[in-house]
């Protein structure tokens, strides 16, 4: 199985994605690869941004290493699923699909933990340290119900 996580800069909300999926992979030692991608090119070789490394670091996870990159349309070939942040990244990723079976790689992430309620990640970015926290917890949970799915 593979897993994309997307957001729009992939410094904030997509990397903590990918570092709490990887962390839980890790631990329950199963067969997942997890990357994270941004539909956006500003930050193409940044690192996360440094408010969501010392949230992350302050609960026992580093996404110090990771390194941000732009969704390209071969993601769709190398995922199975493709894991929007918000209701904007989802619509940027549809318009890249080239067909239905790209369409039915694309889900908002909170719809894991609040079926069919379409719930946005909200961005951090211009907010305070708060906001790194919230998405943290949101994506916490998130990604305990995805390994729990994964094992079932
Ligand atoms: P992210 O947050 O999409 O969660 O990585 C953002 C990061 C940077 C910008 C916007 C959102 N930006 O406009 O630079």
């Amino acid at each position: 199985m593979r897993i994309l996580m997307v957001c729009l800069g992939n410094i904030c909300r997509s990397p903590i994605a990918d570092g709490l999926l990887r962390h839980k992979v890790k631990l329950q030692k199963l067969d997942v690869i997890v990357d994270s991608a941004g539909t956006a090119g500003f930050h193409i070789g940044a690192a996360p941004d440094a408010r969501m490394c010392a949230t992350a670091k302050n609960r026992g996870i580093s996404i110090d290493d990771l390194q941000a990159r732009q969704f390209e349309t071969a993601d769709f070939d190398r995922f199975n699923i493709i894991y929007a942040m918000d209701e904007s990244n989802q619509s940027d990723i549809l318009k890249m699909a080239r067909d239905d079976r790209d369409r039915a790689k694309v889900r908002l992430i909170l719809n894991e933990i609040y079926p069919g309620e379409n719930k946005s990640v909200p961005d951090p970015y211009y907010g305070g340290d708060q906001g790194f926290e919230d998405v943290y917890d949101m994506l916490d949970a998130a990604t305990t119900k995805i390994i729990n799915d994964l094992n079932t």
